[in-house]
């Protein structure tokens, strides 16, 4: 895809990987970036930081109604969505399937289910009919590295993030035909809130990548058109000699 004159909805865009995106389809000649978070204050700074073309708004993606209401304002006040970047998500620390803490581990399956896995079918579900409508439009998930191979992360992480995947991969040979383009984001480390505190070689790769390296991969490989986008390629080998 092309990035001049489009109007690009980005969820997580407060912090990190998100707001680096947002950023980078502005340079890339957007005319609309939306810039939409939980945090609705920091999604007003990543889009005041962007300047005139980019738009701030509030939005749990936990909450299947709150998706829907931002398709139809953003789809009524800017225009019809030519892609949405589903990225907002949770890390879920230290939680596992067989230690119960009273309760709270069953929360944060919850909670990641919802916002790693259920938010991007909600967008998919709001979306799809309308960019269909008008002859396709383009989706892009983030998932993880995690979602490949299950020793990244938490196990809700990795669960949900495999999820993920398989649901890009279902999305896109269900929509195919109907002119809707989907890709999934399977970063590994990258410096964010998410990753504070967790240092460079924790897991089985070196690398912290910047935000802004990993969104200058993600719009190559959009404008390729990559289903799968792997900004670190050393996981697949370490996937094939695992
Ligand atoms: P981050 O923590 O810096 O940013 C996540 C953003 O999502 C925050 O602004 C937060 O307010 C927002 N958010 C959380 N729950 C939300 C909700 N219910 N509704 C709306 N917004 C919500 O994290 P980062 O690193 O930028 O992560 C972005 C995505 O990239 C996530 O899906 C994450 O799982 C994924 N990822 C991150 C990696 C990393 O190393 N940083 C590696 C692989 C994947």
């Amino acid at each position: 895809m092309e990035f001049q004159g489009k109007i690009i909805v980005v969820t997580g865009a407060a912090s990190g990987i998100g707001r680096a995106l947002a950023q980078r389809f502005a340079a890339e000649g957007a005319k609309a970036v939306v810039c939409a978070d939980l945090n609705a204050a920091g999604a007003g700074d990543a889009a005041a930081a962007i300047g005139a073309t980019a738009t701030g708004y509030g939005v749990d993606v936990s909450k299947e109604d709150e998706i829907a209401r931002l398709i139809e304002t953003v789809e009524r006040d800017i225009g019809p969505i030519d892609l949405f970047c589903s990225n907002a998500g949770i890390y879920s620390k230290n939680v596992g399937v067989l230690a119960g803490d009273g309760g709270g581990a069953d929360t944060a399956w919850q909670r990641s289910w919802d916002i790693n896995v259920m938010a991007h079918v909600w967008a998919a579900r709001h979306l799809a009919p309308r960019m269909i409508a008008r002859g396709g439009g383009y989706l892009l998930n983030t998932s993880s590295a995690g979602g490949l191979l299950s020793e990244i992360g938490s196990a809700p992480y990795a669960v949900t993030k495999h999820a993920a995947v398989g649901l890009a991969e279902w999305l896109a040979i269900t929509l195919g035909d109907d002119g809707i383009k989907v890709s999934v984001l399977c970063p590994q480390l990258v410096r964010s809130a998410m990753t504070a505190g967790v240092a460079d070689g924790n897991t089985p790769f070196d690398g912290m990548m910047e935000p802004e390296e990993l969104a200058e991969i993600t719009v190559r490989s959009l404008e390729r058109e990559d289903f799968l986008i792997l900004p670190h390629p050393q996981v697949l080998d370490y996937m094939r000699n695992k």
